[in-house]
């Protein structure tokens, strides 16, 4: 079938974090702020999915569940990482966790202690920072990624060494697809990223929450085909992202090692989905191909058009094209602005929501904004053609 991802959807007092939060986290919010700062999309989940949850709804009974009761959502977990990524994936492998922060918090729970080091780079999801700190209480290091200038951004494999080779740093967070600088890193990159880990005995965490949605024509490399050994490597993936479906929690871990499986488990516990959780992921996976590829195309789409219109009408604007993700991170700076003024021009005055530079990376300023795109194409024009006008001044 083909989705209509032009359809604009009213989401407003829908128990939506994007449209009925906002406000309250920030009161001086315009009312008709079009919020770009959180990773969801707009547009209608696939329809196997609806078909599962109301199929699921009609049971009339939502009692406990378990992902040990789902073999069909291992199953169909498995046929994705083989199909799309060409990666096997033992069944006994799968822990369901719901929310990828939530198994990251885990894991760090299992295998270090208040205070150890985590190695992280940014930029990077903000949420790394707030869960290893504040949740956690460990200690953040940061291997930063390297920019050319221009907002490619590529490892920097001597320092990561060096932080590796620290004995107090024992776990890194690498986000693969990286969020929110676009890179979907290539299989060498990944293969010296498990080389140093592996060297240096430091547990990989690997988030590959954002692998499915990406440029037209760039290969993801699952971390297990980027590892000649396992043992030393976690990754989470799941539907939040691919089909839209954060509210379900849908994410899991895949530990192919039996002993990190089990001291993980200790901490992880009763893996009980939702089953509407449990339906979404197994049909999602097993049916979600076609509406994918739809999704992908339209996202390529509201890049183009983004990249295009920044050139024409604000070409002093940075803006790298992502190789994954929705999400696009873009540097104001060269208007000369103060950092806040531009924060002030896109929030208050455009009335658009972006996430602020800084809580991705303290290195730098407000001046970088990061956008979530995922929405009908009319809505990405009216926010950035209101960005433009709210910048109508500048001339550099
Ligand atoms: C890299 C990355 N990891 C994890 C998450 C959050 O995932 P979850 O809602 O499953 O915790 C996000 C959300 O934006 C993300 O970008």
């Amino acid at each position: 079938m083909t989705y209509d991802f032009d359809k604009v959807i009213d989401r407003s007092n829908t128990y939506s974090f994007k449209y009925d939060v906002t406000k309250i986290f920030w009161p001086d919010t315009p009312d008709n702020c079009i919020p770009m700062s959180l990773a969801d999309m707009d547009f209608v989940c696939p329809q196997p999915i609806i078909d599962a949850m109301h199929r699921v709804a009609d049971f009339n009974l939502y009692a406990y569940t378990s992902a040990l009761a789902a073999p069909g959502m291992i199953k169909a977990i498995c046929r994705w990482w083989k199909d799309k990524y060409d990666t096997f994936i033992e069944p006994s492998s799968i822990k369901y966790v719901g929310k990828v922060m939530d198994g990251i918090a885990n894991v760090l729970e299992a295998f270090t202690n208040v205070g150890d080091g985590v190695i992280i780079q940014r930029p990077v999801y903000s949420n790394f920072t707030g869960t290893v700190e504040n949740r956690c209480h460990r200690t953040i290091v940061d291997n930063h990624l390297l920019s050319d200038g221009k907002g490619y951004y590529t490892m920097d494999f001597n320092d990561l060494e060096k932080k590796c080779s620290d004995p107090n740093n024992r776990v890194m967070i690498l986000c693969s697809p990286a969020n929110p600088v676009g890179r979907v890193w290539k299989k060498e990159e990944l293969e010296r990223v498990c080389e140093i880990t592996r060297r240096h005995n430091v547990l990989l965490i690997c988030d590959e929450i954002h692998a499915d949605i990406r440029r037209k024509g760039v290969e993801f490399t699952s971390i297990f085909n980027a590892a000649s050994d396992h043992s030393n490597i976690i990754s989470f993936g799941g539907i939040n992202k691919t089909f839209n479906c954060a509210g379900l929690h849908g994410a899991f871990a895949i530990i192919p090692d039996a002993f990190l499986r089990s001291r993980f488990d200790r901490i992880n516990g009763m893996q009980s989905p939702t089953p509407f959780g449990i339906a979404a992921i197994e049909a999602g996976y097993n049916e979600g191909d076609e509406w994918l590829e739809q999704v992908n195309d339209y996202i390529d789409g509201n890049i183009d058009w983004v990249i295009s219109f920044l050139h024409e009408k604000m070409p002093w604007v940075k803006c790298y094209k992502p190789e994954g993700t929705y999400i696009l991170w873009i540097d104001f700076s060269a208007c000369g602005l103060d950092p806040q003024e531009i924060h002030h021009r896109i929030f208050i005055r455009a009335a658009v929501r972006a996430g602020d530079g800084k809580s991705y990376d303290p290195t730098v300023t407000n001046a970088v904004q990061r956008f979530c795109i995922p929405f009908p194409r009319s809505i990405v024009k009216e926010a950035f053609e209101r960005i433009a006008a709210a910048f109508s001044d500048i001339n550099v």
